[in-house]
């Protein structure tokens, strides 16, 4: 048996992220973005899922964050890829405000005491980041014009 829950991890202060501005943060191995736009605080995957570049050094515009790289778009708040050469989404977290400092969320798997001879493994997921670098791969994209291939 296994559950799935979430740990809250604090990013930094309230003040510490100005509107339309993003921080990054890193938990286990992995790379988040965490962003103040004008409607709250969001976080998502720091890296892009076009050629991994960090957005930490992108641009917030309201709630889109635009990839330094290729200025590849992202809609902050569901992650949805917007604009070429993204065409993968980003994972999102939940975030949260207490006491004046910003948290994210982030998912934890327990494993249970297995009842069962029919008892699988939890289904293991790529990251994002590991994902997009197997399209890139797969696309063969590294020398185009734009430094990868739109799947639009
Ligand atoms: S690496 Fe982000 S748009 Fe290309």
């Amino acid at each position: 048996m296994s559950d799935t829950s979430v740990a809250w991890h604090a990013v930094c202060e309230l003040d510490e992220i100005d509107e339309e501005d993003l921080i990054q943060f890193e938990h286990g191995g992995q790379v988040y973005a965490v962003y103040h736009t004008p409607s709250g605080f969001y976080a998502t995957d720091g890296i892009c899922t076009h050629e991994a570049a960090q957005l930490a050094d992108g641009l917030v515009l309201g709630e889109i964050i635009e990839c330094p790289r290729h200025q590849g778009r992202f809609d902050i708040p569901s992650g949805k890829a917007k604009g070429a050469p993204v065409c993968i989404d980003l994972r999102t977290y939940p975030t949260k405000v207490e006491a004046g400092q910003v948290y994210i969320g982030i998912s934890t798997r327990t494993t249970g005491q297995i009842t069962s001879s029919y008892a699988r493994p939890p289904k293991q997921f790529p990251s994002t980041q590991a994902h997009a670098l197997e399209w890139s791969s797969k696309l063969g994209d590294s020398d185009s014009e734009l430094g990868g291939t739109c799947c639009r």
